[in-house]
């Protein structure tokens, strides 16, 4: 798997001599050259020119029968739980600002059910801000592992104060510390500042339990789209979108063209 390391070198040995010059070129033409190198290794082993091969049996069921997203949702997510090598949960989060222009970022899944997809984060941080202007959002998972993505879109909310409570009190001691000592997306002058505002809290919180900050809460996404994508050979990728009005609402189904 992977670039033979030295062909890879001297690709960029040589392109770094003849652009020596144009320094910004040189970093453009370096970062295409390295995908395109990196091709040929893929799709010799994933997709075009080696023989249809699923690359598990996962890949061999039919999802694209199921009539109901949130149950392939959870099926899904076993099989990465089993697969993927680390935080199998793990989504990215976008957003829009107030300009409209969209962000995003790593959040991990706690909970989903017919209601939404459920996280956890500051309220007072950069993607709080966003989505108390603008409470609509997209989830994207990637498994690597299963070659699979599921996307999701919808309004958020906050979620209540009892449920926050309730998965707070399960957070190891120092994540909960860190909820506290941690204002999340605004400027910090140094780690030690950090390192101080956590011994802090740790002095101050020294005996019992530790209750949650009042800015420390989770958000819920409803989705009312929700596709799943699956890699096939020769990029024939199968696609299904479930769409649902509202959250209650019976969800419709359409195959996608990849
Ligand atoms: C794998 C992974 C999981 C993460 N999970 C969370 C999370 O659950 N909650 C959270 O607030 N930040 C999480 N982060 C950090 C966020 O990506 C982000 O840096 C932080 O929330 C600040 O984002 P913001 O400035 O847009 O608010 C995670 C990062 C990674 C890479």
């Amino acid at each position: 798997m992977g670039v033979p390391p030295r062909m890879h070198y001297m690709h960029c040995h040589n392109m770094h001599r003849h652009n020596m010059h144009r320094h910004n070129m040189y970093y453009h033409t370096v970062a295409r050259t390295d995908l395109a190198a990196l091709r040929p290794q893929w799709n010799s082993e994933m997709s075009e020119s080696a023989p249809i091969q699923h690359p598990n049996k996962l890949t061999s069921g039919d999802f694209t029968e199921a009539d109901e997203p949130l149950r392939l949702f959870a099926a899904w997510l076993a099989d990465a739980t089993r697969s993927e090598p680390a935080d199998p949960t793990a989504m990215t989060l976008a957003t829009v600002d107030s300009d409209g222009l969209p962000n995003a970022r790593m959040v991990l899944l706690k909970g989903f059910d017919e209601q939404g997809f459920v996280f956890y984060t500051n309220l007072d941080s950069q993607k709080g801000r966003e989505l108390d202007a603008t409470p609509k959002g997209a989830l994207v998972f990637h498994w690597k592992s299963l070659s699979r993505q599921v996307r999701l879109r919808g309004p958020l909310e906050r979620i209540e104060d009892q449920e926050a409570d309730a998965y707070f009190v399960t957070r190891p001691r120092l994540a909960q510390i860190g909820a506290w000592a941690s204002k999340q997306s605004a400027p910090l002058e140094s780690r030690l500042a950090f390192e101080k505002a956590v011994a802090f809290y740790m002095a101050k919180f020294a005996v019992g339990p530790i209750p949650r900050p009042a800015n420390w809460s989770g958000y819920r996404l409803m989705p009312l789209i929700i596709e799943f994508w699956q890699d096939r050979p020769y990029r024939l990728h199968d696609r299904i979108e479930f769409r649902r009005g509202g959250g209650g609402e019976p969800w419709s189904k359409t195959r996608l063209y990849p």
